[in-house]
């Protein structure tokens, strides 16, 4: 199973603030959609808070170290490698890890492929993507302008390494 993480990141580091995502970015929205249907995400309790649902067609496994948490329509894991094994178990292909932070930092060893939107802009905020470790090589790059449905303009990276 390649282990895969998905991630919208400012050019000073930042990916939320106050609980949330800092920007309204439709064409991001709209990849992620695309690139994660049919597959398993692996997402923090916060993130899954800010959420408020399941993403539909996709398995969802949400992380906390709460005993009896509910999550309706997903699946609750007290650790990273419950989820990965369930996920394995489960005969999935490719699993994404959707964060935030307190899960990139610790599947960050664990991922070979990164799907990377860098977003073109300093923006302020409280959580940061981690150091990536090394040997990435990028596969490809396209960029997006901003308009009225994406606050700032994006690059959008696939890196990957062995
Ligand atoms: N820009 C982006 O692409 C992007 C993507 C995702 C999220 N975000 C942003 O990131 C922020 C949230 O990140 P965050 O770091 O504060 O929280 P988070 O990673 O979403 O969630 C952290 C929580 O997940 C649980 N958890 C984490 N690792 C665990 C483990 N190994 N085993 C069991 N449970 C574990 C714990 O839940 P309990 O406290 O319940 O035990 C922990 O408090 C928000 O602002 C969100 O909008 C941005």
């Amino acid at each position: 199973m390649l282990i895969s993480a998905i991630v919208a990141v400012s050019e000073n580091n930042v990916i939320g603030r106050d609980g949330h995502l800092p920007w309204h970015l439709s064409a991001d929205l709209k990849r992620f959609k695309a690139i994660t249907t049919g597959h398993s995400i692996i997402l923090g309790r916060k993130n899954y808070d800010d959420i408020g649902r399941p993403l539909p067609n996709r398995t969802n496994y949400v992380l906390t170290r709460q005993e009896n948490f509910q999550a309706p329509g997903c699946i609750v894991c007290s650790s990273l490698e419950a989820a990965l094994a369930k996920a394995e178990a489960a005969g999935e292909t490719e699993c994404f890890i959707i964060g935030g932070a307190a899960v990139y930092r610790e599947a960050m060893p664990k991922v070979k492929k990164l799907y990377l939107t860098k977003v073109l802009s300093n923006v302020e905020g409280d959580v940061f993507f981690p150091e990536w470790g090394e040997g990435w090589r990028m596969l490809s790059e396209e960029k997006f302008p901003s308009d009225e449905k994406n606050d700032f303009e994006t690059l959008f990276q696939v890196w990957e390494r062995d």
